[in-house]
């Protein structure tokens, strides 16, 4: 190579054109996302155990059906993001993963058996599209006790609570977990 081309490689890399958002760009993006999932989390569970204690169990079903999209829509609007929750065994038909969302759950799995904190358990990549390069963000949403009324072994939930979830969802997956299982992940990307 010669000079000419090694300085103009340096510039662009520099620049950052050549090599995509420098490390600290890529800092502010984990740390945004972080405050998106945390923001989701919080407003919707905040909600859900409102409506839990207001309405019980097969009220709060339906704040979760109309709540869960607002909120996450809100979320991607403040954010400037597209957040969103999904599972490889999902409630809400349109939260089935893609191939990065399973692999990212399934990866984060692992760590969870491997002793990691169930509360920070995350994950980024800056993937490349045909579209152009994109921020992925995962967080686990591990399974806690208050989860399981709706989301916990078929033959121990109130029968209130499946009948509305039979009538609303049809084709529900999100049924069988146990308390630390990943129930899902909070989804967020962003277009660079
Ligand atoms: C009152 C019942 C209820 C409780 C309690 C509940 N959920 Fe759900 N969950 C739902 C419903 C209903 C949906 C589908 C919402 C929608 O249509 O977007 C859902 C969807 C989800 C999804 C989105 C993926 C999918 O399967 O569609 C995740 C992730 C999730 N719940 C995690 C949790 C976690 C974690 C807890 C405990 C903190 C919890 N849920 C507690 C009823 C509940």
């Amino acid at each position: 190579m010669n000079n000419k081309l090694i300085v103009l490689g340096a510039v662009l890399l520099a620049a950052g054109c050549a090599s995509g958002p420098t490390a600290t760009e890529q800092a502010a993006m984990v740390d945004d996302a972080r405050k998106a999932s945390a923001a989701l989390a919080q407003t919707l569970g905040g909600e859900l155990k409102n409506a839990m204690t207001e309405k019980g169990p097969e009220g709060a079903i339906s704040v979760c059906k109309t709540r869960a999209p607002e909120i996450a829509a809100d979320v991607s609007k403040r954010f400037g993001v597209n957040a969103k929750r999904v599972s490889p065994k999902n409630r809400n038909p349109a939260g089935v993963p893609d191939a990065w969302e399973a692999e990212a759950q399934a990866s984060l799995e692992k760590r969870l058996a491997a002793g990691e904190k169930p509360e920070t358990l995350d994950t980024w990549q800056i993937v490349a599209t045909p579209a152009g390069k994109t921020f992925r963000y995962a967080k686990a949403l591990p399974a806690q006790p208050l989860c399981l009324t709706c989301h916990g072994d078929p033959a121990t939930m109130a029968e209130g609570v499946k009948a509305r979830l039979a009538a609303d969802y049809p084709l529900d997956k999100a049924t069988g977990y146990s308390a630390g299982m990943v129930r899902g992940i909070i989804s967020i990307s962003r277009p660079l």
